[in-house]
């Protein structure tokens, strides 16, 4: 097998995944963050982020030498033919994606590079990036009075948190974009493990590949906000999300993944890639009410799950809540512009008294974005433990190990809201519980 060197910018969800599944097919990985913490973590053998099976992957690569870290990015350019940005875009100015990340990369590259490379950006980036990518590495090279050619590719990641190593080693499919055969071969080089096993293998311009990365989230946020319109009707007339989900989602052509109805969308990406696409569509002068209104569904969707409270509550003032799960979805520890959040703030404001709160894994990270009043538990019976009302907001699998009778003999209220939809109403209800969801009777 053809082993290559490659640098992977940028030690996050993304980058660190990548990283190790990399070094795994084979090749040799130079991981670079600019966080001393996080890579002088990584070197001790720590992994900083909760991803099933990444800690053994880590280890297993870096005890055979296929994988070391750094945060000296000059490194990286001098010793590896192929760079890889899978650096943060965030939302910055006027909602459009922060691309200073990804210009620092490029700029420094430019400033060190004293060969050919191969520019991989992998980051999330807006249709037109790696344009102004070419641009800042020649800036920079040009300062030097060099001239070496970097090629760029625009080579998006879809792994989801949670079951990123899956996702990275058994793609649905892997989109490369590029503009020279010398890049196309590098790339296909760089997959050609997961080519042979018979990966979906995509080539197509810079730009389609830039754009079928935000297409694929939009559509996927586009789902999320149809099913809970959908919800919505179904309260005001007496029908079942659920059952209207299957009977959608069992044709073919819908598909049923991403029609669960809850509180809305979260995460890292769908919010700021959906914001992203509309600024990118009124840059191009392109209409993008659809997506204005996905967005504008989803944010009603926590407003109308603190309105269902109260409803169910009456005044929530003085009131003490338990909330299981804070994480944006399970399986991770990311809380990334996560529901639990904004509804947590909501409640605050509205003078709840306590808030009690258990997640599986993400308690550590919740402790830096929400306030000091909330109270974090061990696990999930203390979180509920004397609570006038629980609060349901990840659908972590844990909880389907209580039963309604156990969930009220912990309560010291009758209310559990849930805007997940894990628990069945009529069992919650034959428990006693005053059991409210989301577009279920
Ligand atoms: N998280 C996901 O599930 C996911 C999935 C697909 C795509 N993406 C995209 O991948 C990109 C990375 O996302 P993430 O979730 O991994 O972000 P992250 O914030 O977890 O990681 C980014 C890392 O880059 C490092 N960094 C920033 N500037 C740097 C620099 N100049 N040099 C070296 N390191 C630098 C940061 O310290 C951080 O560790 C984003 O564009 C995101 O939209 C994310």
């Amino acid at each position: 097998m053809c082993s290559m060197k490659i640098c992977v910018v940028g030690t996050g969800y993304v980058g660190l995944v990548s990283a190790a599944c990399f070094s795994e097919i084979g090749h040799d990985v130079v991981g670079v963050d600019i966080d001393e913490k996080k890579v002088e973590m990584l070197k001790q053998g720590g992994c900083p982020i909760y991803e099933p099976g990444l800690p053994e992957l880590l280890a297993k690569n870096i005890e055979a030498g296929k994988i070391t870290f750094t945060t000296n990015l000059d490194e990286g350019i001098h010793e590896c033919e192929l760079i890889m940005a899978a650096v943060g875009t965030p939302v910055g100015q006027g909602r459009r994606a922060d691309l200073s990340q990804v210009e620092s990369v490029c700029r420094t590259i430019g400033q060190h590079t004293n060969d050919e490379r191969i520019l991989v950006i992998k980051s999330t980036v807006p249709v037109g990036t790696s344009k102004k990518c070419q641009i800042w590495v020649e800036e920079e090279m040009e300062k030097r009075g060099v001239n070496h050619h970097v090629h760029l590719v625009s080579n998006p990641e879809f792994l989801r948190e949670g079951k990123a190593i899956k996702d990275f080693m058994e793609p649905d499919r892997i989109v490369v974009g590029f503009r020279d055969e010398k890049a196309g071969t590098a790339m296909r080089e760089l997959y050609k493990p997961l080519i042979d096993q018979g990966s979906n293998y995509l080539e197509m311009n810079v730009e389609s590949s830039e754009l079928t990365k935000y297409a694929s989230n939009s559509f996927l946020a586009t789902k999320i906000s149809f099913v809970n319109f959908m919800a919505q009707l179904c309260e005001e007339c007496g029908a079942n999300v659920e059952r209207v989900a299957e009977g959608m989602g069992t044709d073919s052509r819908i598909g049923a993944q991403f029609l669960n109805a809850g509180i809305g969308y979260g995460g890292s990406c769908f919010p700021k890639d959906v914001q992203a696409l509309i600024k990118t569509s009124d840059a191009l002068g392109v209409d993008s009410q659809l997506l204005r209104d996905v967005e504008t569904i989803n944010e009603r969707q926590r407003e109308s799950f603190v309105r269902k409270i109260e409803k169910s509550v009456g005044n929530v003032r003085g009131k003490s809540f338990g909330v299981w799960g804070l994480a944006f979805k399970p399986d991770t520890d990311d809380m990334r512009s996560a529901p639990s959040i904004d509804i947590i703030n909501m409640l605050l404001d509205k003078g709840v008294s306590k808030i009690k709160a258990y997640d599986p894994v993400a308690i550590e990270v919740a402790k830096r974005s929400l306030p000091e009043v909330v109270e974090f538990t061990e696990n999930e019976k203390d979180a509920a433990a004397g609570a006038d009302v629980l609060l349901i907001l990840t659908e972590w699998s844990h909880w389907q190990e209580w039963s309604p009778e156990q969930i009220a003999s912990v309560l010291s209220g009758k209310h559990v809201i849930d805007g997940r939809n894990v628990f069945d109403p009529e069992e919650m209800r034959e428990a006693g519980l005053e059991y409210i969801s989301v577009g279920r009777m």
